[in-house]
């Protein structure tokens, strides 16, 4: 059998690191027929817009798709590619899974957590208007649905991957109509899942603990910008952005990524890191429901970067994209 789904390459590096994740996918035994579309600068320049309409249409239609890093083009009013592919795909949770990788060492060893982020609202809405010279004004939306449905999306995670506490992150305390809706959604639903221990924090004790004691997390929700904030923290934790995976995902469709940015400084160059990318192929194989090659990959990637003689740059090694990419591939073969 073989899968269709959809490949953006993104910007700058982008390519390269798309190239090596979709070798390794390949290396686990699992086939994939992949649609390529374009966005981002490169698309600009292609097709006269950073988000084509065909590029949505063909993730519609595959309801996959794999993305390497989008540079936005500053300062001429256009809008994030990746905010847009959000929006209009509704892919409302951002999944991050933070995870200690071995051989990559931190001030903190068995990190183990995983964020989920509202992704439609909050103050991402790009709702801001000037009332008076001199203020701004900018809306923070949030809503029982949107709020309900991201906590129930984690709740189903939680089951399928056998976790057991789920903690709401917020500061009702002080937004007590906006995150107190957030937070009430969350209990609102707390009985329907007897096998979850739901608990609630302010996200500033959050932000300690998460510095000092990161163990004790597991599974974490909260809105947009919390999520954002909070979900690049705990990359830090665990060695930064070049490790670790990220999702969007909605009811009809998901798109997996690498938080990171396209690099331009080293584009072009077999310099990349391919691992935060490989580690959202292994994503996208869990959610397909290929776990076997998933824990393949997961396992793969992991004993090249522990055993530290494969390692690129940014790592403090002298591999190439496609050296590391090769033993990783050896490793991950079915
Ligand atoms: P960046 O993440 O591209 O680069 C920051 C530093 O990390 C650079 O020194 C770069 O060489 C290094 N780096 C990043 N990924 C690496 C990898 N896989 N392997 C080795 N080194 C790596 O962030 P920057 O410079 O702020 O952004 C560059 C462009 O990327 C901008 O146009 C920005 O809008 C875009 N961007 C896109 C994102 C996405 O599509 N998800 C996320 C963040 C930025």
């Amino acid at each position: 059998m073989s899968y269709r789904f959809t490949l953006i390459p993104g910007d700058g590096i982008g390519p390269e690191v798309s190239a090596a994740t979709m070798r390794a996918i390949a290396a686990t035994g699992v086939r994939i027929d992949w649609e390529e579309v374009a966005a981002g600068a490169g698309a600009l320049a292609s097709h006269g817009t950073t988000l084509p309409d065909a590029t949505l249409k063909s993730v519609e239609r595959n309801r996959v798709g794999l993305k390497g890093p989008i540079a936005t083009p500053v300062g001429k009013g256009f809008t994030s590619v990746n905010v847009a592919l959000r929006k209009e795909l509704d892919l409302y949770v951002s999944l991050r899974p933070v995870k200690s990788v071995p051989g990559v060492h931190t001030r903190h060893d068995g990190v183990d957590l995983v964020i989920f982020r509202e992704n439609t609202e909050g103050l991402y809405c790009g709702r801001e208007h000037s009332p008076a010279p001199g203020v701004v004004e900018t809306l923070r939306i949030l809503t029982d649905r949107a709020s309900e449905r991201i906590v129930r999306w984690a709740c189903q995670y939680a089951r399928a991957e056998g976790r057991r506490r789920l903690t709401c992150v917020h500061k009702a305390t002080i937004m007590k109509k906006s995150d107190g809706l957030f937070l009430a959604a969350f209990r609102r639903i707390e009985d329907e899942w007897p096998f979850l221990t739901f608990d609630d924090e302010l996200v500033d004790d959050t932000s300690r603990g998460l510095v000092l004691a990161p163990k004790t997390y597991d599974l974490l929700v909260m809105e947009n910008l919390y999520g954002d904030v909070l979900s690049d923290l705990c990359a830090g934790l665990v060695g930064g952005l070049g490790v670790v995976p990220g999702a969007n995902i909605g009811d009809r469709c998901a798109v997996f990524e690498a938080v990171h940015g396209s690099a331009p400084d080293i584009a072009g160059r077999g310099l990349a890191n391919p691992t935060a990318l490989m580690l959202s192929g292994v994503l996208l194989l869990r959610h397909i429901g290929e776990k076997v090659a998933a824990q393949r990959l997961e396992s793969a990637v992991f004993d090249v970067l522990s055993a530290g003689i494969v390692r690129t740059g940014d790592l403090g090694g002298t591999a190439t994209t496609r050296e590391f990419t090769d033993a990783v591939c050896v490793r991950a073969g079915a």
